[in-house]
């Protein structure tokens, strides 16, 4: 494909942005994003990638998008890092970022697809100021180096982490049984690669996308996205769902043995998360704050942009668990302090902690329409989140969890476009995209429900390089 960055830098630039974002998620200026990708702490400021489609509000020929940032939570917009300009590449897809010395080395998926003929082979971009990357000619991993069995369409997504002096990049791939499997390599040099070994469990659906490692509190951590992974009790309930895997990366070995694998996020919009290493030492997780297979409603509604990532959190493991908390900088944006009671109108860019016991429930309406709603509630010892009055697709009431004690309490990140709650200490999440219109919602509070505080949050201005 012949598509450039400055076309699409030329495209974005001419573009008035629509007023109607999000305020503290990262959105695209114009057009389509799914993925975040290459999240990497660079040159003491957070970059952050992503799949991305300036010319359409729906998935396209797929470019990097790229964004730089204090904090996680302002963005400012740099050039189109990647665009499908490659005689073999129709898109640039998923990849990650490893730091070098002074470069910032990007792999991403060189996939090609014309006639029925598909191929995916990872490729490599470097850049020297964190702003133009220039492509590498050539393959770093090809499909000729495969292991038996391993898909030579279905190879996606490198994930380059440096373990003591070597590169390990981690590749999302199936076998011949359609099953979910990592593949992984090894360099010493990000310029030659080597097989090294294959990660595989049976709830890797039947395609692994996205892998993301790291070592978390004394254990490896392995991420994934697990197409049409299928549902167990109330666990998997997405198209395709996100896991992680908790266990032990024995390089000796060559093995990944997995003690404990479970979902990352139980909401209807959460996927292909990744994770940096920041410079406090913080390991940060963003993910694509949407799923595949939906209606999208910004797109039906004539937006011109669509889709956005999640808050930053904060991993840690607790008890072998992970377990996710909104950045702490979050409460440099914090504004008033929003008094909440039954009926009160609250702002919809806002950090808020409810705490709920049995029978509790905190509802949030369109005050213009209160048939549009979603709720939080308490019931049977289960803490829900009801979206099936949500506009748009219609969406089931979930179980969040169970609630063990007499109450709960639940931090609510809520933006104009998504809600995001974190259960305890973040040992669950659920993350909902939320379209309702109007720019601030009812509350409706009974059974003893209570904020136990809440701010607003205060609107950041973005500017244009
Ligand atoms: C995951 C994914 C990746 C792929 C990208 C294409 O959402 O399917 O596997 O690289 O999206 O945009």
């Amino acid at each position: 494909m012949n598509l450039t960055t400055k076309q699409a830098d030329e495209y974005i630039g001419a573009k008035a942005t629509d007023g109607r974002r999000p305020k503290y998620h990262l959105a695209p200026p114009v057009g389509w994003m799914n993925d975040p990708n290459g999240l990497t702490y660079y040159r003491g400021a957070y970059h952050l990638f992503y799949q991305y489609h300036p010319y359409d509000t729906l998935w396209g020929p797929m470019h990097w998008g790229h964004a730089r940032s204090e904090d996680l939570l302002s963005f400012e917009p740099l050039p189109v890092a990647l665009a499908p300009d490659g005689e073999e590449e129709d898109g640039c897809f998923s990849g990650g970022a490893v730091v070098r010395g002074d470069e910032l080395v990007l792999l991403y998926t060189r996939h090609y697809e014309r006639e029925g003929f598909k191929r995916q082979v990872q490729c490599k971009a470097v850049s020297r100021d964190g702003v133009r990357f220039t492509k590498e000619r050539g393959v770093c991993i090809d499909t000729a180096g495969l292991p038996e069995g391993a898909s030579r369409t279905d190879f996606r997504d490198p994930n380059p982490v440096r373990i003591g002096d070597r590169y390990f990049i981690f590749v999302g791939s199936k076998n011949e049984r359609d099953e979910g499997q990592i593949l992984v390599f090894e360099s010493s040099d990000l310029s030659n690669f080597t097989y090294f070994t294959t990660i595989f469990d049976k709830r890797f659906g039947v395609m692994a996308e996205c892998p993301d490692f790291f070592t978390l509190g004394g254990k490896d951590v392995l991420i994934l996205s697990a197409i049409a992974l299928p549902r167990e009790g109330d666990k998997f309930r997405n198209v395709s769902a996100c896991v992680y895997a908790v266990g032990k990366f024995d390089l000796e070995q060559k093995r990944f043995d997995i003690e404990y694998l479970d979902e990352i996020d139980g909401g209807y919009d959460f996927y292909a998360p990744q994770t940096l290493l920041d410079g406090r030492g913080r390991r940060v997780m963003m993910a694509w704050l949407q799923i595949w297979g939906e209606k999208y409603f910004l797109h039906e509604k004539g937006f011109d942009w669509n889709g956005s990532m999640t808050a930053p959190r904060v991993l840690s493991l607790k008890g072998g668990r992970l377990c996710q908390q909104p950045i702490d900088e979050l409460k440099n944006y914090y504004g008033a302090e929003i008094d909440y009671f039954d009926g009160a109108t609250v702002t919809k860019v806002q950090d808020a902690e409810f705490v709920l016991s049995e029978g509790a429930s905190v509802r949030f309406e369109n005050p213009a329409l209160s048939q549009e709603y979603f709720e939080l509630g308490v019931r049977d010892k289960t803490l829900y989140f009801d979206g099936s009055a949500l506009p748009g697709e219609k969406k089931e009431c979930r179980r969040v969890c169970g609630v063990d004690g007499d109450c709960v309490s639940v931090r609510l990140l809520l933006d104009s476009y998504s809600a995001e709650a974190f259960v305890g200490g973040g040992e669950h999440t659920f993350t909902a995209a939320v379209f309702m219109g109007g720019d601030r919602y009812r509350v409706r509070m009974s059974g003893g429900a209570y904020a136990a505080r809440a701010h607003e949050i205060t609107v950041r201005t973005e500017e244009t390089v």
